[in-house]
């Protein structure tokens, strides 16, 4: 494919950013695109969910949490039965997905609304479209799972919905606090990813095959999101900016809670005590230092583009997020 140089010269540019920024941007969504067309999977073409190996079997031990895991490692846990330790850990992978689609079904539609207000001609557009066609057989792989998993994994509770509503709206409004939004979901979730792939040696083969079609593709998403947001921050007036900085890091607070804690569902069906979230979550130091480092790339990010002065940091530090001051972890 050889998109480069005729989409590179048919572009605006954007306003206020030196040239040599906006030429090497380019340059990236177009090889991003690129990718996007080489590179892409299918839910069904390229993982072959039929196979005898990726039969899901909610007893399988390789379900089970391991010692390492903030509730696989409380003493609450491994008491159950080793089959409800299993189903557990399968459920809990299905809520994960379950809340990735739901993450990315406001995210498609952020971006939509996103591609809505760019003009003709603008790179951001088809780069937009590969990712809403790519977050599609993500979600289409997620659900899948879910069906296959015979959990009825719940969606997004009430408030939550209301929340997406505003942060669908941000794609149009307000597009760089969107994609603050958007690193706050794809960061924790790579995150967890990438260290599940590296580091477990009896991952089932069905989540194998989801997560290393999901890890290759979501490395185009936060590329894209880190350029968008390191191009466009400086083009930014002081009130916006104002906007950015409270907003980054409320938004990035709740997005870790809710991608990397059980859900309420997961909670109530298992009756897992409130002590044992307690030990396992609020109060493990394990915990939030995992917590603060699947965020610690997009808040260099956020720190490079001058969103932690002291004044953001107070903001930081009273939800939890600050690293070098050893703040409380965020309540669950
Ligand atoms: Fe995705
Ligand atoms: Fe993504």
């Amino acid at each position: 494919m050889t998109h480069t140089s005729s989409a590179a010269t048919a572009l605006p540019a954007h306003e206020d950013m030196p040239q040599i920024e906006q030429d090497s941007y380019t340059k990236l969504l177009s090889r991003l695109s690129g990718l996007s067309v080489t590179h892409h999977f299918d839910a069904y073409g390229d993982v072959d969910w039929d196979n005898p190996d990726f039969t899901i079997d909610p007893t399988d031990a390789r379900w089970e949490l391991g010692d390492d895991d903030p509730l696989g490692g409380t003493a609450w846990y491994r008491s159950l039965p080793a089959e409800t330790r299993a189903r557990l850990g399968l459920e809990r992978v299905a809520s994960m997905m379950k809340i990735g689609l739901e993450f990315e079904r406001v995210l498609k539609r952020g971006l939509l609304e996103f591609a809505g207000t760019l003009p003709n001609g603008a790179p951001e557009f088809r780069y937009a479209y590969h990712e809403v066609i790519e977050e599609a057989q993500h979600s289409l792989m997620f659900q899948e799972f879910v069906n296959r998993s015979g959990f009825d994994a719940a969606g997004l509770a009430p408030l939550d919905r209301l929340g997406a509503r505003f942060i669908v709206g941000l794609g149009r409004r307000f597009p760089p606090l969107f994609f603050i939004f958007v690193l706050g979901g794809e960061e924790p979730i790579d995150y967890v990813q990438r260290k599940a792939l590296r580091e477990e040696d009896d991952l089932h083969p069905l989540l194998e095959r989801i997560m290393r079609i999901h890890v290759t593709e979501e490395a185009r998403h936060l590329s894209f999101a880190r350029h968008y947001l390191r191009t466009r921050v400086g083009t930014l007036n002081w009130l916006k900016k104002l906007q950015l900085g409270v907003g980054a890091p409320i938004i990035l607070s709740a997005m870790a809670q809710m991608m990397l804690k059980p859900s309420p569902q997961l909670v109530k069906n298992y009756q897992i005590p409130k002590d044992v979230i307690s030990q396992a979550y609020t109060h493990n130091s394990a915990h939030r230092a995992e917590s603060l480092a699947s965020m610690r790339r997009v808040r260099a990010l956020c720190k490079d583009m001058g969103l932690l002065t002291p004044t953001y940091q107070h903001v930081w530090r009273v939800l939890g997020l600050n690293e070098e001051t050893g703040a409380k972890a965020p309540a669950y």
